[in-house]
């Protein structure tokens, strides 16, 4: 045996890995199944669509299926999960965002399962203030309208613009634009525009830019029916500062997303059942899940711990198989997992 061999070898005795090769192609799949947990999991026919994470630890998530909700989780799953809000107006709840302390923007719209789309004219806007929510009544969530988005037909992902301002960005799916909201005065426009963003490729997947998410002064997004993940440099008021540069592209759909510490990618994909690493570079590793895999099956979001305790963890939100089935058959309740992901960096 060579040094490299030794080396492979006891990777392989360490970690029970049987196939372990070099490189980018690194199939870091089978160590990472001991570095990972349910944290709670729904009822069949849950569909969790995004999440975001409050300053104490406890997760936030969206639902877009049965109805518009958000849940609070409990990462250490001392309590099952909490409804926070529930918007009767609408019919599904998808991005969410942090933008003062504990101080959370959600959209809604009427988008539904079997039509697959949502109707132009039911995107909103809403504020829900967790300051005064208490975990041991579950009440106290305090839920405002933002604005109306009349003139968007699908929001999807969001990001945080510029806190301080109050300014969010916000895909939508259909018309493959990026709109801006200011949340103090409920003023919104778009103010990206691109082919990289729209619909372009015939066939089922009828979702532009789906992930949203700035990093600096880069805006990253996803495009589930171009199979690309994209990147822009973007000014304060969130129009294009430079051009936009494909960081990778990919044969499977891609959902939301979660910047590691050092700018490196954790990509969800629904229905293909899988969160792949994306480096800085572009290069691309599945490091959970696969198409017949009910590990994290219908994976649709993923955010880091922000305490001590959970550095490092990656939270993913999943919707059960409800996009397409696991194998063709098999669906379980959206559930969020918790994945160390130090064996990944
Ligand atoms: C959205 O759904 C709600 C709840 O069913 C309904 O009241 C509202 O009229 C719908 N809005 C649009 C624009 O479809
Ligand atoms: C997934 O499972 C289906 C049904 O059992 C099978 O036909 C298909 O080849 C499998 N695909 C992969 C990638 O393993
Ligand atoms: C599909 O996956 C489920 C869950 O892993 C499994 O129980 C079932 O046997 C699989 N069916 C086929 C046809 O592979
Ligand atoms: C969830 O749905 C699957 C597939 O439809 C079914 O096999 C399973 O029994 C359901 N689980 C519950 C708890 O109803």
């Amino acid at each position: 045996m060579g040094a490299l061999d030794i080396f492979c070898y006891t990777l392989w005795i360490l970690g029970s890995v049987t196939a372990f090769p070099f490189g980018d192609t690194l199939n870091r799949q089978a160590v990472l199944k001991t570095n990972i947990q349910t944290t709670a999991q729904f009822p069949n026919n849950t569909w969790l669509e995004n999440i975001a994470v409050r300053a104490n630890g406890q997760l936030l998530v969206t639902t877009i299926v049965p109805d518009a909700a958000v849940y609070q989780v409990d990462p250490t799953q001392s309590h099952e999960p909490l409804l926070v809000a529930k918007f009767p107006s609408a019919l599904a709840c998808f991005g969410i965002v942090e933008l003062g302390l504990d101080e959370f923007i959600v959209t809604t719209n009427n988008w539904t399962l079997s039509t697959a789309a949502s109707p132009p004219g039911s995107n909103s806007a809403w504020k829900i203030d967790m300051t005064t929510f208490s975990e041991s009544s579950g009440q106290g969530a305090v839920i405002t309208k933002v604005a109306d988005i009349s003139t968007a037909t699908y929001l999807n992902g969001m990001t945080v613009l510029d806190k301080t301002a109050g300014t969010v960005l916000m895909g939508d799916a259909t018309l493959g634009v990026i709109f801006y909201l200011d949340t103090y005065s409920g003023e919104y426009e778009v103010v990206l525009d691109d082919v990289l963003m729209k619909i372009t490729v015939p066939g089922p997947v009828k979702l532009g830019i789906n992930g949203v998410r700035l990093l600096g002064d880069e805006l990253y997004f996803t495009n589930n029916n171009q199979g690309l993940f994209v990147k822009v440099p973007i000014e304060k008021d969130g129009t294009a500062k430079g051009p936009y540069e494909i960081v990778a592209r990919f044969d499977t759909i891609l959902d939301d997303f979660a910047f590691d510490t050092t700018g490196n990618s954790y990509v969800t994909t629904d229905p293909d059942n899988t969160v792949d690493f994306v480096t800085q570079k572009g290069s691309v590793t599945t490091v959970l899940g696969n198409k017949n895999s009910t590990l994290v099956a219908g994976a649709t979001s993923a955010a880091f711990g922000r305490t001590f305790e959970d550095e490092g963890i990656l939270y993913i939100p999943t919707n059960g198989g409800l996009a397409g089935p696991v194998n063709g058959t098999f669906i379980e309740g959206g559930k969020v997992m918790a994945f160390d992901t130090s064996v990944v960096a």
